[in-house]
């Protein structure tokens, strides 16, 4: 019995990987796609998520576009890491589908059945909306689990991560929803970084796996001009891969509170492992990751696609 998941993303190579894996995957029905602004606007990202479906053959999957900004603040893109389509790297198609008539925060509530897993990977201004307008969700979601945040060092400053940042009202507003959420942040992901051997790997096993590699190719750039790795962190296969199998990740399950209204640390997820604040514990925090097993599976799903 395949466990249903929906994705709310900002392709975003590492989305793009992420969506992949999840369709290459029998333990996950991929149900729907929803998108939002944060590595590229959100015009952008909802063609790379239709892009990246199409290059699967799966444009059956339904695709819903959500909001273009932060619930307050301004629209801070990352194309200094994903380009300027978002997706630089591959030759990108002109997707044939088009995104359903709905806003993602409505798309999720009609989405979301008692057993779905919210797999978010970009900000949390969706999720957050959807709470808003669909309160009744919370009786039905019993699982978020989430690609952002960090313990220790933020990327897009040192404080914060690059999702909570994008909109830290949302994520303050997710963790205190009281939904169950797991939250895979920068402390896993950065300890397994998908190398050139890997991209290689992929490089003549199919279409997907040629559009992979070049993602990869053109992903790993950034990665080792800013921080010196040989690879890449697919951050959000990690999110998808913790759904197919918990025990990729060692989780704690501790207090998160998120920082909105700090000079120097917006957007930080203040992850407290000792329980020192007296903070009740709301969320299950990725502290290890069994790296090779979680890239041995990335890669082995994604050469199995056409
Ligand atoms: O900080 C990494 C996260 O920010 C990933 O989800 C990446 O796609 C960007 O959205
Ligand atoms: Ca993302």
């Amino acid at each position: 019995m395949s466990t249903k998941i929906v994705m709310d993303c900002d392709p975003g190579h590492d989305d793009a990987m992420a969506i992949l894996l999840a369709l290459a995957s029998p333990e996950l029905e991929l149900v729907g796609v929803t998108t939002v602004a944060g590595n590229q606007t959100l015009d952008k990202t909802t063609r790379n998520a239709l892009i990246t479906l199409e290059i699967a053959g799966r444009s059956d999957v339904p695709v819903a576009a959500g909001a273009d900004r932060p619930l307050r603040r301004e629209l801070r893109t990352a194309a200094h890491v994903h380009g300027e389509t978002g997706l630089d790297g591959p030759e990108l198609p002109e997707p044939s589908a088009a995104p359903v008539d709905a806003h993602a925060a409505d798309f999720l509530a009609e989405l979301i059945e008692p057993g779905v897993v919210l797999v978010p990977t970009a900000p949390l201004t969706n999720v957050a909306l959807m709470l808003e307008r669909h309160p009744d969700v919370r009786g039905r979601l019993a699982h978020i689990v989430w690609m952002g945040g960090s313990i220790a060092e933020g990327n897009v400053t040192p404080a914060a991560e690059f999702n909570s940042f994008g909109d830290p009202e949302a994520a303050a507003a997710v963790f205190a929803s009281g939904i169950p959420i797991t939250m895979i942040g920068l402390d896993v992901t950065h300890k397994a970084l998908f190398t050139r051997a890997d991209a290689d790997e992929l490089r003549d096993s199919g279409r997907v796996g040629r559009f992979v590699a070049e993602l990869s190719d053109f992903f790993q750039l950034f990665h080792e001009r800013s921080y010196r790795f040989d690879g890449a962190p697919i951050h959000d296969a990690m999110a998808v891969a913790h759904v197919i199998d918990p025990t990729l990740v060692t989780t704690e399950h501790v207090n998160v509170a998120v920082e909105t209204s700090s000079e120097y640390c917006d957007g930080r997820t203040v992850v407290d492992l000792r329980g020192v604040s007296g903070r009740e514990p709301n969320a299950d925090v990725g502290v290890d990751v069994d790296a090779p097993r979680f890239l041995d599976l990335l890669v082995s799903r994604l050469a199995s696609l056409p």
